[in-house]
């Protein structure tokens, strides 16, 4: 029970018509398959209500809410996994009840108590365990989610929200090497703006950008600098690093423009445990394709909770497509995910208390 009085044990209305038996678990579109229950919670009267564990289905909405008007609107984005002992785990949740927090607070919306994100996201995964497969590559992925909910037509923060989690079976996001192109027009987020926020607006931003370098062969974009354009930020869904001459670099997280990846931290942390030299820091677009063309850039990948560990394929820049290393010989990222997938699994022993169970 939490001070205000929610109980973290959540009632349940379970749903009497799960279509687990009918998933196909060798074609698993990333996202378009739901689980049989969701959390939704209430926030009205300045503070969160009851929580309850319902059947999954459509959520009804007042043309006026006005999420859907001006955008005040976050997510998270975690998994769960089944590791070899069959316990149901999830990895460093913490993190994302923390960023969550943070994504509220620059949005203006209410936060949510560590303990209450956590407890809800437990006990909707214990819910549908069944749901967890232990087939390697394989997830549930979680989708927590806020939007404002006031009916109302006119712009300041909302005095309701609904805070919900779906979930959804997942295999990987990205189902061949990335290809990206560092953009140098459009931006995704400027200093003193919402770039740190895991806010939808910034998905919805990227959508045109990104649609024009589908069309030209590529699956995302590197985001620059909202004002030279002549530094990374990220890539598309994920944060984005790269080995040159053995050491792992990544962009530093200084600014206000980049989200703070959950990925991204534990990637530097392991490859700091595996004496790996790691440099976070401004990272110039210049030198990366300085990198490229003089056979020093030995490893670009993504890192993401839905993209994992991604590797990149082809940069483009400008007019040129720079090929990168062949896949095998990038030993960096391939020995950094190795030893996230063996402490995911449970091969190998969680001593730096990432894991959390579930049941
Ligand atoms: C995640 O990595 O979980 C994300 O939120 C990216 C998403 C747009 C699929």
């Amino acid at each position: 029970m939490l001070m205000s009085g929610v109980s973290l044990q959540f009632p349940i209305t379970p749903n009497t018509d799960s279509h687990l038996s009918a998933i196909n678990w060798d074609n698993l579109p990333f996202g378009k398959i739901f689980s049989d229950h969701m959390f939704v919670m209430e926030y009205a009267d300045g503070a969160w209500q009851q929580g309850e564990i319902l059947p999954f289905g459509p959520i009804a909405m007042h043309p006026a809410m006005s999420a859907i008007h001006y955008g005040q609107s976050i997510f998270e984005g975690m998994k769960a996994y089944r590791n070899d002992h069959n316990e149901v785990v999830l990895f460093r949740p913490e993190l994302n009840a923390r960023r969550f927090s943070e994504s509220a607070a620059r949005m203006c919306m209410p936060e949510i108590p560590e303990e209450l994100f956590l407890a809800a996201v437990k006990q909707l995964v214990a819910q549908d365990a069944g749901w967890v497969t232990n087939k390697p590559g394989y997830a549930l992925y979680i989708r927590p989610f806020m939007f404002a909910t006031d009916e109302f037509v006119g712009i300041k923060p909302s005095d309701t929200y609904k805070f919900v989690i779906i979930t959804s079976p997942v295999g990987a996001y990205y189902a061949e090497p990335v290809r990206v192109k560092i953009e140098e027009h459009y931006t995704r987020a400027a200093v003193g703006g919402v770039g740190r926020a895991k806010a939808a607006g910034n998905y919805g931003a990227s959508l045109y950008p990104a649609k024009q370098a589908q069309q030209e062969g590529f699956h995302q974009l590197v985001w620059t600098d909202a004002k030279t354009h002549t530094f990374i930020e990220e890539s598309g869904t994920m944060n984005i690093m790269f080995v040159i001459n053995n050491t792992l670099i990544t962009p530093s997280e200084d600014a206000d423009t980049i989200l703070r990846g959950t990925t991204k931290r534990t990637v530097l942390e392991v490859a700091a445990s595996l004496g790996i030299p790691i440099e976070e820091r401004p990272v110039t677009v210049a030198e990366i394709i300085e990198a490229a063309k003089n056979g020093t850039l030995q490893d670009v990948f993504g890192a993401g909770t839905a993209a994992t560990i991604a590797p990149i394929a082809i940069i483009g820049y400008r007019d040129e497509k720079l090929t990168l290393p062949a896949l095998e010989t990038r030993e960096i990222s391939l020995k950094i995910k190795d030893f996230l997938d063996n402490i995911k699994s449970g091969a190998q022993p969680d001593t730096q208390h990432w894991i959390q169970k579930v049941c």
